[in-house]
């Protein structure tokens, strides 16, 4: 009897809530008496997720790889919600920026750390095999591993090293798209020709691409970064955790991907071609890339050595 107020004040909670609506209280009242109770299994939808997982050969450890790359995917989603956070939060503090970086950098450890899961965890031969059935497709053709990359930095520090001089604010988002840094794994940049790779790619998702690249423009974490008070800006521990996240997903994630590629590929069950069909050795390594997020925050020589102490 003596939670009767509660109920009281509960049941006129609800009635305000309908109104708003013009709905009728009572009636989702006898809606929520008659509805089932609620699953672990319908709330986490466990047999869609679990049903996703479809071969393309018998190939026991393709599993593996298919299974690997759709945790990263989830994990890229959670990455992505929390900078979007960033992005949209009405005053943002050095708190607020240095717990959401943490979260974002907590995931990307955690991708960076279990790669050992593809490193390891299948057999080379069967990979070898696999693989093959995948051609022309490549983790390269990740849209959310891009949209991290274009909401956490500026987008100039994306553009391809080689032609930074001719891209500033001003120039049209498709001038810079074409500029970016990972054109050079599937254009030939004299005859501009694309690979199946790339114009596949673009086919279903530069447009999508373009859309994002404009509202992050000014709301990636690097310029988000910018917008802090001078004495946030100067604050150690936030310093530290950009650098940290910068350095994970451009040099310690980079390095992991790049020797499983190098395992897998050039092994000796390998043939040395990536099924992208990209000059991988020379593209994927971070000294020739120089991916860098947030460069105002490293040293001059620290970015001339960008990726060279882990060759
Ligand atoms: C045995 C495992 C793997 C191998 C051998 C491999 C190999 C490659 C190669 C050779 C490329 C260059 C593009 C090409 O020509 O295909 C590439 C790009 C890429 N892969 Fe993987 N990969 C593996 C696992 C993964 C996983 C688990 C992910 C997570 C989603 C991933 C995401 C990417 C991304 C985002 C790129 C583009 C990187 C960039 O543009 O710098 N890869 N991969």
């Amino acid at each position: 009897m003596k939670d009767k107020p509660i109920a009281d004040k509960l049941l006129q909670e609800l009635d305000a809530k309908y109104k708003l609506i013009n709905q009728d209280r009572d009636t989702h009242l006898k809606g929520l008496l008659h509805s089932n109770s609620i699953t672990y299994w319908d709330y986490i939808h466990t047999d869609a997720l679990l049903g996703l997982q479809i071969q393309r050969t018998n190939l026991p450890d393709e599993m593996v790889f298919i299974a690997y790359h759709q945790i990263n995917e989830l994990i890229f989603k959670m990455i992505l919600w929390e900078i979007k956070q960033v992005a949209e939060v009405d005053f943002l503090n050095v708190d607020i920026f240095k717990e959401k970086l943490m979260r974002i950098s907590r995931y990307f450890d955690m991708l960076t750390t279990s790669f050992n899961v593809m490193r390891e965890g299948m057999d080379v031969a069967q990979y070898n095999k696999f693989r093959h059935t995948l051609t022309p497709a490549s983790g390269f053709q990740s849209a959310q591993y891009r949209k991290i990359e274009f909401a956490s930095t500026e987008l100039i520090n994306l553009i391809d090293i080689r032609f930074r001089d001719s891209i500033d604010r001003d120039t049209p988002f498709e001038h810079a798209f074409e500029h970016l840094y990972w054109q050079a794994a599937g254009k030939n940049h004299k005859t501009g020709q694309k690979s199946s790779l790339l114009s596949n790619f673009e086919n279903r998702y530069k447009e999508e691409f373009i859309t994002f690249m404009k509202v992050y423009n000014t709301q990636n974490l690097g310029s988000k970064f910018k917008e802090l008070s001078l004495e946030d800006q100067q604050n150690t521990s936030l310093i530290a955790a950009m650098r940290h996240y910068d350095y994970t997903v451009n040099v310690t994630w980079v390095m992991a991907h790049y020797n499983a590629a190098k395992y897998y590929i050039t092994g000796k069950e390998g043939d040395g071609v990536a099924t992208g069909g990209s000059d991988w050795q020379k593209y994927m390594h971070p000294k020739y890339q120089k991916r860098i997020f947030f460069p105002e925050l490293w040293s001059q020589i620290e970015k001339e050595n960008w990726g060279n102490e882990v060759d």
